[in-house]
């Protein structure tokens, strides 16, 4: 296994007519090429009986379906890079086929669009056809079911990449709005006094998504709130909020403050989770009839650090919610005294984030209103709010792993983190409660947050 500083010089679609690849991956490719950061050969790897012609023409309309327009000259740049390798994962030959088509690149980047259990064959085969050598490997969550399984996946990975080419995709790192939670802590310094246990009260994320699951009931039975975005997306969010400030530098200096945190969160107990199933959900295509598969996850989190002890993390993450709003808020301790004689309007100071659809960053204080009497009222300062019309974060991670950058990449060892503090939940998670569609999920939820706090229930204008 040889490290590979240079940039990618092929890219290896595997999975490339599936769902993932139609539509993120291929309006990716076209914008990248559109901005002059892809002019390497494509070559797309699936077993149905396409060819490139016919890959071409799916690609054109991904770029129309998911993209942000198509026009012609960038179209054609890109379809003159693509070629198609078809075949079984299982079968050598498809590997064999694949060398010849990679020609004299030295340092392709695999791409595994498919599903974890068909890793094994696929890496096995493209070793054993010496196509390993200076190449990268990207893979896309989930990063197994639970510990011992992301162990072994791992374990599978390593076998002919080192821990460098390996690139674990969380598109929430992507994501420009998330990008923007970790500049907005370490850019300023106003905010490190009160950045700790003494001042903040909680902090909860909501993750709410007003759509179901219908075309994904099988791959949803599977899954459920908790593995598809708790164990990722949400721990990914915690950690940035966090984190003790990266120092040195260093590619790894961030991942390395993200798995010494995530070391810290404490592992999960029944008592911390209340899992929720909207109505209506047992009725979708490949979804049991008397499934248990949590659509919606109430979850409180502590982390055992000095920063952090006895300060709740709630979240909120489900399916056909109220609206589609990710936002983090983090709830100040009240000022010791009532220096006004007024009783303060609840959640009054606070930093809130929001994370999509648009980017928010406000924060909440209490002014006084004009007039006779020292009362107040609460209000907003608000320091960001745009609509995002960004990179998609598939292009930015893209590039990112042609170019060996694995920054916003998850790494073996926070992966794992990640399973420690969700593991315990996975077999024992406590009854799946029924909600309406469009609420906010199932009233229990209420029974896992302190007294003198509600859940905040993030408006949309
Ligand atoms: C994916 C989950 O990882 O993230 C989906 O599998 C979820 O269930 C999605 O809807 C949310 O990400 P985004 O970027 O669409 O908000």
């Amino acid at each position: 296994m040889t490290m590979n500083k240079n940039p990618s010089d092929a890219l290896v679609l595997f999975g490339a007519t599936g769902d993932l690849a139609y539509k993120k991956i291929f309006p990716s490719l076209y914008s990248m090429v559109e901005n002059g950061k892809l002019d390497v050969p494509v070559i797309g790897v699936a077993r149905d009986g396409y060819n490139t012609d016919a890959l071409c023409q799916r690609i054109r309309s991904s770029i129309e379906d998911f993209g942000k327009g198509l026009d012609e000259e960038t179209y054609s740049k890109l379809s003159k890079l693509i070629s198609f390798v078809r075949g079984d994962y299982q079968d050598p030959d498809t590997f064999s086929q694949l060398k010849k088509q990679l020609g004299s690149a030295k340092n392709p980047l695999y791409y595994l669009a498919i599903p974890p259990s068909l890793f094994h064959n696929v890496i096995d085969n493209l070793a054993q056809a010496n196509c390993t050598d200076g190449a990268r490997v990207v893979v896309e969550k989930p990063f197994g079911r639970d510990l011992a399984s992301a162990k072994s996946l791992n374990h599978i990975l390593h076998q002919s990449f080192s821990e460098n080419s390996i690139f674990r995709i969380d598109h929430y790192l992507g994501k420009e709005p998330v990008q923007n939670l970790l500049y907005f802590r370490f850019a300023n310094t106003f905010l490190e006094p009160f950045w700790n246990r003494n001042h903040i009260k909680s902090v909860q994320i909501t993750m709410a998504e007003d759509f179901g699951i219908e075309g994904r009931g099988h791959f949803y039975e599977e899954t459920g709130a908790i593995r598809d975005v708790v164990q990722n997306h949400i721990l990914q969010v915690i950690a940035l909020l966090a984190i003790e400030p990266p120092s040195g530098g260093n590619p790894d200096a961030l991942r390395d403050e993200k798995v010494k945190i995530l070391k810290a969160i404490t592992p999960l107990t029944k008592d911390d989770l209340v899992r929720g199933q909207y109505q209506g959900y047992r009725d979708i295509d490949g979804v049991a009839d008397n499934s248990q598969v949590e659509t919606f996850a109430a979850v409180r989190f502590f982390i055992d650090s000095w920063r952090w002890a006895d300060v709740p993390f709630y979240v909120r993450a489900g399916k056909s919610l109220q609206d589609s709003v990710t936002e983090v808020l983090v709830e100040l301790k009240p000022p010791p005294q009532s220096v006004f004689q007024e009783a303060l309007h609840e959640r009054s100071n606070y930093v809130r984030f929001r994370l999509g659809p648009n980017v928010e960053i406000a924060m909440g204080a209490q002014s006084k209103m004009p007039g006779d009497n020292m009362m107040g009222h609460p209000t907003e300062l608000s320091v960001c709010r745009e609509h995002i019309d960004d990179m998609p974060p598939y292009e930015r991670l893209i590039s990112d792993a042609m170019d060996g950058d694995a920054t916003l990449f998850a790494r073996q060892d926070g992966v794992e983190a990640e399973w420690r503090i969700i593991d315990p939940i996975l077999t024992d998670g406590g009854p799946v409660h029924a909600y309406p569609q469009g609420s906010w999920g199932p009233e229990h939820a209420d029974s896992i947050i302190n007294d003198d706090t509600k859940w905040h229930n993030p408006e949309i204008d």
